[in-house]
């Protein structure tokens, strides 16, 4: 399967990402993971990135469409893929469809994690991550099982630069402003499913298989 992801920063986009992966057996892609690695990595990409993203806008179309095309190149995605949180823009969304036509296949679903901003700030600001795998944490809604460390390799749990109340406002202007249009981009196509993704992360995963069956 071929999905979208599409929600506002802390919707859950990240949570359930693994266990949708570990059920269709898809490649995850996270533009955010991807790009705070390269922040990490100091590459010419990074620091490219680096002051959009920690102001909570987004970084340019031109990057991470490039980042994406190059990484859709990887075997494991030739069959499907979990793309979470792009498209972000329509000129984004524009550019996946022309690289998809190009070898004649397209997304088949959009997940919608549909939310009120109200709920967010609590989960971002108590959310710690491990950032090599992605893994996400909460200190009162997910909490690992020694605190501050990883439950699969024991390392240390790190919290985004961005994850404070302040750039958290930011970044949900950027989401309304900007990735909303893309929803009705593919609301127009008949593909968007809804997900009442207030509810605890089972009961969201449950709603995600619903969807895709
Ligand atoms: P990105 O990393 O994509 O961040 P985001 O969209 O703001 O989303 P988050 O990762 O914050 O939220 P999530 O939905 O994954 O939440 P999670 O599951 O962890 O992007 C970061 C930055 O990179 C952007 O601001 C931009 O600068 C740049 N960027 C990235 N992609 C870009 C693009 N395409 N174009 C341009 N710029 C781009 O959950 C959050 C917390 O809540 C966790 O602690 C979790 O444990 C908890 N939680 C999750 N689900 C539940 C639940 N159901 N109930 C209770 N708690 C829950
Ligand atoms: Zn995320
Ligand atoms: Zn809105």
């Amino acid at each position: 399967k071929r999905l979208i992801l599409i929600g506002p920063p802390g919707s859950g986009k990240g949570t359930q990402s693994p266990l949708i992966k570990d059920e269709y057996c898809l490649c995850h892609l996270a533009t955010g993971d991807m790009l705070r690695a390269a922040v990490a990595a100091k590459t010419p990409l990074g620091v490219k990135a680096k002051e959009a993203m920690d102001k909570g806008e987004l970084v340019s179309d031109d990057l991470v469409v490039g980042i994406i095309d190059e990484a859709m190149k990887k075997p494991s995605c030739q069959n499907g893929f979990i793309l979470d949180g792009f498209p972000r823009t329509v000129v984004q969304a524009q550019k996946l469809d022309e690289m998809l036509e190009k070898k004649g296949t397209k997304v088949d679903k959009v997940l919608n994690f549909a939310i009120d901003d109200a709920i967010l700030e609590e989960r971002i600001t108590g959310r710690w991550i491990h950032p090599s795998s992605g893994r996400s944490y909460h200190t009162k809604f997910a909490p690992p099982k020694v605190p501050g460390v990883d439950d699969v390799t024991g390392e240390p749990l790190i919290q985004r630069k961005d994850d404070t109340a302040e750039v958290l406002k930011s970044r949900l202007e950027a989401f309304h402003r900007q990735t909303e249009p893309v929803i009705d981009y593919y609301y127009k196509k008949g593909i968007v499913a809804n997900l009442h993704a207030e509810k605890p992360p089972k009961e969201v995963m449950a709603e995600v298989q619903k969807a895709l069956s």
